[in-house]
């Protein structure tokens, strides 16, 4: 698939056929998620990759009592538009089926220091910066081999709950799970707001 093609496609899907994506996509994919660009060029970055119903179930147990915080704050955010009230109608009810229905739920994790949780500058960021270069070389890559991915950000406790549910060391976060698997036919297409390069350069100064 042509890059453009690729970078166009890509979208956040939450409902996915019952179809198994075989391992050695999946190892390519999270190849693509190592090129990613890295901060300290140490590529810190680890993967727990789960198939098994039972391992989901207990990988996601944190879910559903994040969906409350999540509501709180879809209410700040609802301020001016339907159309992400709409993304939002479609995503909240999905948030564990999303996760549980895909073929294989990756759970990426990053190598934390002091610095990402009580940031003095925005570099003190990087690690959790490079990481999310990984996560979206995950998701170009899945589109590219006609995939797709869901994906939840972990709300107050829940990462770090999660993290030792599976065992991860202390120092490694997540900041995200993926669901990867192939996105269903019959999904709700999401409405995207659409903005043009024209519309966002501000060419030599910042124009109001
Ligand atoms: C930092 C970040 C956090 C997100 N958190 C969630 C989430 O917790 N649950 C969810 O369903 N989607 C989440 N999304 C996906 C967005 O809803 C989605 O990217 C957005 O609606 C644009 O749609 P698109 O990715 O299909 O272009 C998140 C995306 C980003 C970049």
């Amino acid at each position: 698939m042509d890059f453009y093609e690729v970078i166009n496609k890509r979208r956040v899907v939450r409902d996915f056929e019952d179809k198994i994506v075989p391992d050695e996509v999946l190892a390519r994919i999270i190849n693509a998620g190592l090129k990613a660009p890295t901060h300290d060029h140490l590529r810190n970055w680890e993967f727990v990759v789960i198939k098994d119903k039972k391992d989901k179930e207990n990988a996601l147990q944190f879910v559903k009592q994040g969906i409350e915080p999540t509501l709180d704050i879809l209410k700040q955010t609802l301020v001016n538009g339907t159309l992400q009230q709409k993304m939002y109608a479609i995503a909240m009810p999905r948030q564990y089926s999303m996760l549980f229905n895909s073929s294989h739920l990756i759970l990426p994790f990053f190598k934390s220091n002091s610095g990402v949780m009580h940031p003095a500058s925005v570099s003190s960021l990087n690690p959790f910066a490079s990481i999310w270069c990984v996560i979206e070389n995950i998701f170009l890559a899945a589109t590219a081999e006609n995939l797709a991915c869901s994906m939840r950000i972990p709300v107050g406790e829940e990462g770090l709950n999660v993290a030792k549910a599976i065992g991860a060391p202390e120092n490694y976060l997540l900041p995200c799970y993926i669901g990867l698997g192939y996105p269903a036919k019959d999904k709700p297409s999401v409405e995207q707001i659409e903005y043009t390069a024209e519309q966002k350069i501000h060419w030599g100064k910042w124009q109001q």
